[in-house]
């Protein structure tokens, strides 16, 4: 599979890098024994069974199965081929390799599909940006977003464009370079009128911002109106390759500065982003106009578990962020609150105050969890009406109550005692109480609170057949000499899985080509991600460093003892079915042979 990329070269990639560090650009790993574990970015989950073996080089999910080295790492999860793979890895380790037919990887249809959609947007986005930057036709655009505050760096490195207001002018442009009307209208770019099957642009005057997927890719556009038109924001709508719902803006410029940071500052729109890299926070990320949904979250948790909401201080803000909040809670994140004072918006704020301002007196004094709470109840009431300040207090403490460190509870409940003049100890007591209530409501499997941090891998439990081969390959992974040991000892038999025969089969090549013991490498020996994610699987488990002959030979031996079970259950079936039959000489036969082959079993 490695094509014609020399092996030395991959061999040399191989040893320049470290797993780890590749993996860290996608997965927030944490240090755990000689192990690193993270959230599995290949499936959604709250609690890490990702886990990465800096040893061995290779990486596992216990969870989904996902496994490999650090090529099939990048092959899953940028669905990209093996030699695109290695192409990403050399530039990264700065060693030169030049990939024979990369484009030739691209047949498959769907891929080929996405891949013109992209281009299509990676054209515009150039053409639309130009026309902005260096046009008479762009110049009024230009002075609007220079008097926004959008400097010349924002502008490039966000690629703001501007596309004209003429009704044929992106499909023109497209025609010309080879797309369809289909393809335009697929992905977004152009309307088909019902009445007379004519195409026009969807863009019209518009500035134009790029959407760039997780991977920095170019999958669909927001347009600004330039005056009062409405929308004020026009979006691509749903295609093959832009998925709104998923999408969070900036995410691939952001996700290296949140991992360093360990935080992510959430906005409300994506103009908020721009004006906040300007002024030097550059871990921004927005959805898109969209409020926040799961496919946020798992993309957010893969990256950190602590997320500032920096929303507008309006009251529509406090609301969404406030259910922001619990949503990022819920899934387990560290919150902190920064509100905009006087119904600003982040943007307004930074041009008003500039960047100093917003860094310090926003964004490094945002509010904890619960104090943003305290906050949010007081929306709509009146604190001077008895009734109404009653209901806030039992709304706060009711919170309060949730708090899990006792520090914490006591520090909001005296906050609230004096700021109404309570007794503490009765804002205690009330405190208790509502714990109670609310625990009594909860079924009993609610009642383990405390988050479960110490990582459990689930330790499967195999048939004894499945066990011996498995300990057997990872031995074999390990030693050349029991290879050999165990193909003697096999004689002409199989492994039991298929899987494993496979995988036995493999290694016997690998090491028959040269090749020393080394799991990593031999991953990318082999043909289809099964293989390798059981290899993987296998290569986690924990094996003594040495096997004694004894061992192996007790191995071989429940390999061949299941072919007998399964022999024994065939001849059974059959001695009840020769008995039905009133065959009882076959059904003797039968029944010697099952003795013989029990016999044979316990020795
Ligand atoms: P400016 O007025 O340019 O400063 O925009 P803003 O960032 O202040 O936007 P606003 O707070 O009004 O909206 C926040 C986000 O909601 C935007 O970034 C958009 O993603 C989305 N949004 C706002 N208006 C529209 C609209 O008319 N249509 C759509 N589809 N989305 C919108
Ligand atoms: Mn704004």
């Amino acid at each position: 599979m490695a094509g014609k990329i020399p092996e030395e070269t991959i061999q040399q990639i191989k040893q320049s890098l470290d797993i780890t560090e590749v993996i860290s650009d996608y997965v927030q790993l944490k240090k755990q024994g000689r192990n690193f574990f993270g959230l599995c970015p290949f499936h959604g989950e709250n609690s890490p069974s990702f886990s990465v073996a800096p040893d061995k080089q290779i990486y596992h999910c216990f969870g989904c199965g996902a496994g490999g080295n650090v090529f099939s790492f990048l092959m899953e999860i940028e669905n990209i081929s093996f030699q695109e793979a290695v192409g990403k890895l050399a530039e990264r380790t700065g060693i030169a390799v030049s990939i024979p037919n990369a484009g030739d990887q691209r047949s498959d249809p769907l891929l080929k599909e996405h891949s013109q959609l992209l281009e299509a947007h990676e054209l515009l986005a150039k053409f639309y940006h130009h026309l902005l930057m260096n046009t008479t036709e762009g110049q009024e655009a230009l002075d609007y977003l220079e008097k926004r505050g959008f400097s010349k760096e924002s502008l490039e490195s966000f690629q703001i464009g501007w596309a004209l207001p003429n009704w044929d002018f992106t499909a023109k442009f497209l025609q010309k370079r080879g797309f369809t009307a289909e393809q335009m209208e697929q992905a977004g770019l152009i309307i088909r009128k019902e009445e007379d099957g004519s195409y026009f642009d969807r863009f019209r005057g518009r500035i134009m911002f790029p959407l760039h997927d997780d991977k920095g890719k170019v999958v669909a556009f927001s347009g600004r109106s330039l005056h009062e038109e409405k929308p004020k924001y026009l979006n691509s709508p749903e295609t093959p390759i832009f998925n709104k719902s998923r999408l969070l803006y900036n995410l691939h410029r952001a996700r290296a500065d949140i991992r360093k940071q360990h935080s992510a500052i959430l906005f409300e729109g994506f103009a908020d982003v721009i004006a906040a890299a300007g002024a030097g926070v550059e871990n921004g990320i927005a959805t898109m106009g969209t409020s926040l949904t799961d496919a946020h979250i798992q993309q957010i948790r893969r990256m950190t578990d602590q997320v500032i909401i920096c929303f507008d201080g309006d009251s529509a803000g406090i609301q969404a962020a406030f259910r922001a909040a619990g949503l990022l809670h819920d899934s387990g994140c560290d919150i902190k609150v920064a509100l905009i004072p006087d119904k600003m918006d982040p943007d307004d704020y930074i041009k008003q105050y500039g960047a100093d301002k917003f860094r310090n007196n926003v964004i490094s004094t945002a509010m904890t969890l619960i104090a943003f709470k305290m906050e949010y109840y007081k929306l709509g009431k009146n604190l001077q009406d008895e009734g109404q300040k009653l209901q806030y207090i039992e709304e706060v403490v009711t919170e309060i109550s949730k708090l899990k460190k006792a520090v914490e509870r006591d520090y909001y409940l005296r906050q609230l005692a004096e700021r109404f003049s309570l007794s503490l100890d009765a804002l205690k007591q009330q405190e208790k109480q509502l714990f109670f209530e609310a625990r009594k409501k909860q079924t009993p499997n609610e009642r383990t609170f405390q988050p479960v941090t110490v990582l459990q891998t689930p330790k499967k439990l195999y048939p004894a057949f499945q066990t011996a081969e498995r300990r057997l390959i990872a031995h074999m992974l390990k030693d050349v000499d029991i290879v050999y040991k165990v193909r003697e000892l096999l004689n002409g038999e199989v492994f039991n899985l298929d899987e494993h025969q496979a995988i036995f089969t493999y290694l016997l090549g690998f090491y028959e080509g040269g090749n020393v013991p080394d799991s990593s490498t031999f991953i990318s020996f082999l043909p289809n991600a099964n293989l390798r994610r059981l290899v993987s699987d296998i290569e986690m488990m924990m094996v003594s460093e040495v096997i004694n002959d004894e061992e192996v030979n007790d191995y071989i031996k429940e390999i061949f003892n299941y072919r007998k079970v399964l022999e024994i259950k065939e001849k059974k079936q059959r001695q009840m079915i020769a008995e039905k039959e009133k065959n009882y000489e076959a059904a003797a036969q039968l029944a010697m042979e099952i003795v013989r082959l029990k016999k044979e079993l316990k020795k």
